[in-house]
């Protein structure tokens, strides 16, 4: 985004320090924060464009609205705030070999924790809710874990998130292992027959994408 557009500064901001630190446009900065720490350290109308995406694992149920309030004070008037979010990343339910589900395993955990795992399809509700926005739009864009052989672009981009799954879960690793899912020796197979069984279930993933822009003063 900072190459494509260079006259912008682009201000980027994670809890972790996982931003690359030197490897980057020149207009492009990151900095470490954590988003539930409000108000946010920018004043009213700072930024053109605000983009936040992929926190729906991270926030509770009852934090968006909240936070989507901050986001929108610090858009400008007539600037806009875009949300992407993703919905049914893992599988529920049972697997042929026998194995434990992960997903299953993952999504109960989250729903403990007050995390809201159908927050994307509620962005819009969220959006139009806010008396600021105007102009709300949201685009649905579902990709499948097994899609047609001739579809070279879905097959590359279900290379993608079998490769993404993988890493996080394996992420999780410590986690599954330590609430007993499986013994250690034994968590390479548990992964990949759970991967297996989404590429032989046709898993689909849907990624939502929604906007509004901010009214400007004569509006
Ligand atoms: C799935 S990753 C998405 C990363 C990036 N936004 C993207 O779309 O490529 C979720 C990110 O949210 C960050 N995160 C989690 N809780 C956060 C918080 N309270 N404030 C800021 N970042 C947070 C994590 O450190 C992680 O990098």
């Amino acid at each position: 985004m900072g190459s494509d557009f260079p006259k912008s500064h682009i201000l980027g901001i994670d809890i972790s320090p996982v931003q690359p630190g030197t490897v980057k446009p020149k207009n492009v900065d990151f900095t470490i924060g954590d988003v539930t720490n409000l108000p946010l350290p920018y004043a009213d109308g700072s930024f053109d464009y605000v983009h936040i995406r992929l926190l729906f694992l991270a926030l509770k149920a009852e934090f968006w609205p909240v936070l989507i309030k901050e986001l929108v004070r610090i858009v400008r008037p007539g600037g806009y705030l875009e949300m992407m979010e993703a919905e049914n990343i893992c599988m529920e339910g049972g697997i042929s070999t026998g194995v434990p589900n992960l997903g299953t395993i993952m999504v109960a955990g989250l729903k403990a924790r007050g995390v809201d795992i159908h927050v994307a399809q509620k962005l819009k509700g969220y959006l139009s809710a806010q008396p600021d926005l105007t102009d709300i739009h949201q685009k649905t864009e579902t990709l499948s874990m097994a899609p047609h052989p001739s579809d070279v672009d879905g097959m590359k981009l279900a290379k993608m998130m079998n490769d993404d799954g993988a890493a996080a879960m394996g992420g999780l690793k410590g986690a599954f292992l330590a609430k007993g899912v499986c013994k250690e020796e034994d968590w390479d197979y548990v992964l990949s027959e759970n991967l297996k069984e989404m590429r032989r279930r046709g898993h689909k993933v849907y990624w939502t994408r929604c906007w509004g822009r901010k009214r400007s003063s004569e509006e």
